[in-house]
């Protein structure tokens, strides 16, 4: 199947090479053509330009684009899309005055989103869990981190990664399937039957959940909460440890609350990303410095608690390569539209549109190892695209903070 695109308004995030995760001035500038041509072979972008250069293409399927700007679709390298149940009584306790923390002191919190899940079928979390994944994919979404961390125990979590891995072979549209990451988080919170056996529960993870995940293959990556009544820094560097014996890389939960020691640790072991650090002192910017760990803000979570935004604007001063992410999750974030976390970005954390894009997309690739497949327009990358018509800027789309300007998404070259 080709498809050629035509008269193109503009075309953004045009790359003719690989480029390594955007840093400083940089992160300033989205490379993009006025009035451009975008040629698509079975699901790869096979070439593009200026319509002033047309070539020939034999295209099977021609669509005149004049009314439309063209993005590469949006990379979500943080979502724990997979869950049992949404927690509405504790977002009305969060009105009422409690905080997030004391929610789950009270047994609320992840330990109430475990015992939802565990108590669930794989296959009603599967039909729940790809309903959140189709919401996703029109509000530009193509590609996506999902983890586990609300099983936190054997069977539960295996549940969860094969429901991921079920929505990796899922087939949208035309067959197409979205680039799904898989992310083992069972340390998301000690278990309540480990209450006063901590190290049990990691012992658990360490010793009977890696070796079945990886030999059923259900994980690329590995993920901890690292934070005050979760896991400590030290609990963390013995579980990503363990994960890179079988092969995961580190992406972690570090900085929602409490500065711990957390990002030097992470950096240190080679963290492919350190997300969330609303709570970021200098000396962890120092460490993230330069470093090849790309930090990741989730401002949508920032936004639903009432709380401090990831410090965006100074890690950009200091060169520290910077992704945005949803976190769409039932307790922080019952969210997962990246349009709305672009006009975050914009409002709460003062990124210029340019800046957020490319937060969204190649950086965003980046985050997940994923740089030279998907997050920007590059012959031989998928056609993973958005199409929004009608509208005159970038900017236009976290300008209208709250809608999805989207007028059509294409995944691996279908139109969805
Ligand atoms: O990233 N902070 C830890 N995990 C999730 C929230 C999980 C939950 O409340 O269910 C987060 O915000
Ligand atoms: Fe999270």
């Amino acid at each position: 199947m080709s498809t050629l695109l035509t008269n193109i308004k503009e075309l953004f995030q045009v790359r003719l090479n690989d480029t390594p995760a955007l840093r400083g001035t940089a992160m300033d500038e989205v490379p993009s053509i006025k009035n451009a041509f975008l040629y698509i072979e079975e699901g790869r972008i096979a070439d593009f330009g200026s319509m002033d250069d047309f070539p020939k293409h034999p295209a099977e399927e021609v669509i005149d684009c004049s009314n439309s700007i063209i993005l590469p679709g949006y990379v979500d390298s943080h979502t724990h899309l997979v869950f049992a149940a949404t927690r509405e009584s504790e977002f009305e306790d969060r009105i009422n005055g409690l905080s997030y923390e004391e929610i789950a002191a009270r047994g609320g919190g992840i330990l109430n989103s475990a015992s939802r899940l565990r108590d669930m079928d794989e296959d009603e979390l599967f039909k729940n869990s790809l309903k959140r994944l189709e919401t996703v994919l029109k509000t530009g979404t193509t590609t996506i981190e999902i983890k586990s961390g609300y099983g936190l125990d054997v069977a539960s979590e295996l549940k969860m990664l094969r429901v991921i891995k079920r929505l990796k072979n899922h087939e949208f549209v035309g067959g197409a399937k979205m680039i799904i990451k898989a992310t083992f988080l069972a340390a998301h919170a000690i278990p309540t039957e480990f209450k006063n056996d901590r190290n049990g529960y990691i012992d658990l993870i360490i010793n009977e959940m890696l070796p079945r995940i990886s030999k059923e293959e259900l994980a690329d990556f590995i993920d901890v909460f690292c934070e005050k009544n979760y896991f400590t820094v030290d609990e963390m560097r013995r579980l990503i440890v363990a994960g890179k014996k079988y092969g995961l890389q580190p992406k972690l939960h570090v900085n929602q609350f409490n500065s711990l020691g957390a990002v030097q640790a992470a950096v240190r072991a080679g963290a492919v990303s350190v997300d969330h650090l609303e709570v970021m002192t200098d000396e962890d910017l120092g460490n993230l410095k330069s470093s090849p760990t790309i930090a990741t803000a989730l401002p949508s979570c920032s936004f639903f608690l009432g709380l401090d935004y990831a410090p965006m604007k100074k890690m950009m001063e200091n060169d520290v390569a910077v992704s945005l992410a949803s976190d769409y999750n039932p307790g922080s974030t019952p969210s997962g539209n990246l349009n709305f976390v672009f006009a975050l970005a914009c409002i709460k954390m003062r990124m210029t549109p340019s800046q957020a894009l490319n937060a969204l997309s190649i950086n965003a690739a980046h985050a997940l190892k994923l740089g030279s497949k998907v997050g920007s327009i590059q012959v031989g990358k998928r056609a993973d695209l958005l199409l929004f018509e009608d509208i005159e800027s970038l900017a236009a789309i976290p300008y209208h903070f709250g809608e999805n300007k989207i007028s059509k998404v294409m995944l691996d070259g279908h139109f969805m």
